[in-house]
């Protein structure tokens, strides 16, 4: 499959529609993905912006014979080295060596680091251009750390085309193609499941790179990442979210995310809901077991709220796994502007709320109430009660 974006620019990626974890298992991917690829026409030089995946090297090859006899290509832009990008350049060099292999001074590093191998590479920086002929220009903008060293972004002149490879991307695999056709609940969905899990620790780059691009004074068209769907109908709004995603955004809305063995956690978990609402009722409560939802989704959850309340019994003076993986995300994920607090059942030693409340500062969320709230067995009425309390402190605290 390939898909005509303009007289210049097609699509020759790939949607994989059964994708359901990326980065190993570490994120989920409930709608799959694609990994965006394009073939650019100048009237002098033809142009390939990144390929995709290795397991569909040969597939996409194929592909791509059928759009252009391979030695048209002139060259290979690698916006970025991770594989999910580069995963087919061994393939497609094999075809077509010497091939020049534009990227940043950085995506040498990762591509020889991956592959091995000692390919044509022409190293650009922000400000060089590649002459597509006819005054067309491919225009490259690094983007280090959004989200690899190596990332950069390109632009086309005349088709005023954005190339940003993995921002403003989403994991959504559409045979629609474009934001104005498809479903934008779910495509708002991906797109900040996206932000909160891949680029919120680079929040900073996000805010100043995006006042670079806009510094440019260009103008932008179309935004085509490499994972989802293209933006054309009004692209600037994906822009404009990520300049809110960015600047310690929340909503009106706390997360409790706890993980239980036999019910009293979960109990304590309620009651402080129930306290959080008595307290601010217009804020959104969601609780989510841990050991049960989607890791992914709940981080994408938390990163919409202004408050994250984390829960776990004490286990061998420890807490549950499910609730240290999210912590240890969390702690990745340098959020901005969170208020939180902890609590947890306990039989004796109790250890759990103390290590809990280290997380959450580790993590840079401001504790609420810096003791956390400790229960002892399964909470009674009374017990209950103080949860109802503890919930109407960050209830208030929150408002
Ligand atoms: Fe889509 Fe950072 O790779």
């Amino acid at each position: 499959m390939s898909l005509k974006i303009n007289d210049n620019v097609t699509w020759v990626g790939k949607i994989d529609w059964e994708l359901r974890h990326f980065h190993g298992e570490e994120l989920s991917t409930h709608r799959g993905s694609s990994y965006n690829s394009y073939l650019v026409r100048g009237k002098e030089k033809t142009v390939l912006i990144d390929t995709v995946w290795k397991p569909f090297a040969e597939e996409f090859v194929a592909n791509l014979k059928k759009e252009i006899d391979l030695n048209e290509i002139d060259c290979i832009v690698a916006n970025h080295g991770e594989v999910d990008h580069s995963g087919s350049l061994k393939a497609l060099l094999r075809e077509i060596p010497g091939t020049p292999v534009y990227c940043s001074k950085a995506g040498v590093k990762s591509l020889k680091g991956q592959y091995h191998e000692d390919w044509n590479f022409q190293p650009v920086k922000t400000g060089d251009k590649l002459d597509l002929g006819s005054g067309q220009e491919l225009l490259f903008i690094e983007a280090k750390m959004l989200h690899w060293p190596d990332s950069m972004f390109c632009y086309l002149t005349g088709d005023n085309i954005l190339f940003p490879n993995d921002a403003f991307g989403q994991h959504y695999a559409s045979e629609l193609m474009y934001n104005d056709l498809v479903d934008q609940c779910e495509l708002f969905e991906e797109a900040i499941k996206y932000y909160a899990n891949i680029l919120t620790p680079f929040s900073k780059l996000v805010t100043a790179k995006i006042k670079e691009v806009v510094g440019l004074g260009v103008p932008v068209d179309m935004i085509c990442p490499s994972h989802g769907i293209i933006w054309r109908d009004n692209p600037m709004q994906i822009v404009e979210k990520y300049q809110q995603w960015a600047d310690a955004y929340q909503e009106n809305q706390v997360t409790i995310a706890y993980d239980t063995m036999w019910s009293g956690t979960r109990h304590a978990a309620e009651a402080i809901a129930e306290g959080i609402k008595e307290a601010n009722s217009t804020i959104d409560v969601k609780l989510f077991n841990i050991g049960k939802a989607d890791k992914n989704d709940v981080v994408t959850e938390i990163f919409k709220s202004k408050g994250i309340i984390v829960g776990s019994p004490t286990h061998n003076k420890r807490i549950l796994d499910p609730v240290a993986a999210l912590v240890e995300l969390l702690k990745g994920l340098r959020l901005q502007d969170k208020k939180g607090a902890a609590f947890g059942c306990y039989g004796w030693s109790g250890e759990s709320v103390q290590l809990l409340n280290e997380s959450l500062q580790e993590s840079g969320i401001e504790l609420i109430n810096e003791e956390g709230l400790k229960v002892l067995w399964n909470p009674d009425k009374e017990a209950r009660e103080e949860c109802a309390r503890f919930g109407r402190e960050i209830g208030v605290a929150l408002a």
